[in-house]
């Protein structure tokens, strides 16, 4: 890891400033987790370790924290946040660029049987959605890429559309991102990209925004919104990965051991509820959400909701 800042890399590609992501739920996870000092915590989603930081802190000097993300450009900011976390008597720690579906190779990979706590916040990160280059965003001109882990995944948004089907780009719009203009949008999709080829998010959100009946072009959220929620989950094939990571997670959870995990999406929250409902003893029977004043500081925690199980039988 390099001594610079890694926050001002990403200031310094000029495609406009970079927030911090906040975490969200974060004294609510701590009580879920229900955190005891000297414990083994995989925090399978670290993104920028904002959560992952005020765990460390929890476990103490003797704790570990294990921290996995699918986006190799983030792991920095995770290691200078638990660094500090570190310095200041919190947990050791391991970071990996590594799917929380993977979490089974993880942690053979250092040597670890099972763990005590896993923690997932599902989703992608401000400093992804800020970095115009990766291409998750509607607001700023970037590349069509959205893909999270640009090493290992070799399809990107651009190729996704220009492949897709109609009929299943219609579907991935409809179901996944609940969008009413589904149709219309998969129309509008294919007929421009048999005219020229879809390459960057302005392109698209211009598309979309198009597609839409006028009177729907201007409300609160963005006509865009959820299409480009639903192409990012499709490209990344995020619930299939959601799927795959509670079961692995529950292999490695000790006796006794929790996870819990924070869901923005109602299809990731009802996968992530349906798994707890059938092998967990439930922590939260009702879903965590944030309180008035998390969300109006912080806009995205609206959707957040925090569901956690006891793993009972080993
Ligand atoms: C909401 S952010 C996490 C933020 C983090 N809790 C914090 O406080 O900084 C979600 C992170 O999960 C990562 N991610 C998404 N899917 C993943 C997967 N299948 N495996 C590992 N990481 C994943 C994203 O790259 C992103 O960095």
């Amino acid at each position: 890891m390099t001594d610079a800042d890694p926050r001002a890399s990403r200031a310094d590609d000029a495609h406009g400033p970079v927030r911090v992501h906040e975490p969200v739920l974060l004294p609510e996870s701590i009580v879920a987790l229900d955190l005891q000092r000297g414990m083994t915590l995989v925090d399978g989603t670290v993104g920028a370790g904002g959560h992952a930081s005020a765990f460390a802190r929890a476990l103490g000097p003797d704790g570990l924290v294990i921290g996995l993300d699918r986006d190799a450009e983030i792991l920095p900011y995770a290691e200078r946040a638990l660094s500090l976390a570190r310095a200041e008597g919190g947990a050791r720690f391991v970071l990996r660029h590594a799917s929380y579906a993977e979490i089974e190779v993880a942690l053979s990979d250092l040597g670890i049987a099972s763990c005590d706590r896993v923690f997932l916040d599902l989703g992608v990160s401000s400093l992804q959605l800020d970095s115009a280059l990766r291409g998750f965003s509607f607001m700023r001109d970037g590349p069509l890429d959205m893909r999270m882990d640009t090493s290992r995944n070799p399809r990107d948004a651009a190729a996704w559309l220009r492949t897709v089907s109609a009929a299943e780009l219609e579907r991935v719009l409809g179901e996944i991102g609940e969008e009413r203009f589904a149709g219309r949008i998969a129309r509008a999709i294919v007929e421009a990209r048999a005219r020229r080829p879809l390459t960057s998010t302005l392109d698209l959100a211009d598309v979309i925004v198009r597609a839409v009946p006028a009177a729907a072009r201007h409300g609160r959220v963005h006509a865009a919104t959820r299409s480009f929620q639903a192409i990012r989950i499709a490209v990344n094939d995020e619930l299939g990965e959601l799927e795959r990571g509670l079961a692995a997670a529950w292999r490695v959870l000790a006796q006794d051991g929790r996870l819990a995990a924070i869901a923005f999406h109602s299809l990731e929250d009802r996968i992530v509820k349906q798994f707890l409902r059938e092998r967990a003893e439930r922590v939260t029977k009702k879903p965590v959400v944030a309180g008035d004043a998390e969300c109006a500081r912080n806009p995205r925690a609206r959707s957040a909701k925090l569901r956690c199980g006891i793993r009972r039988s080993a």
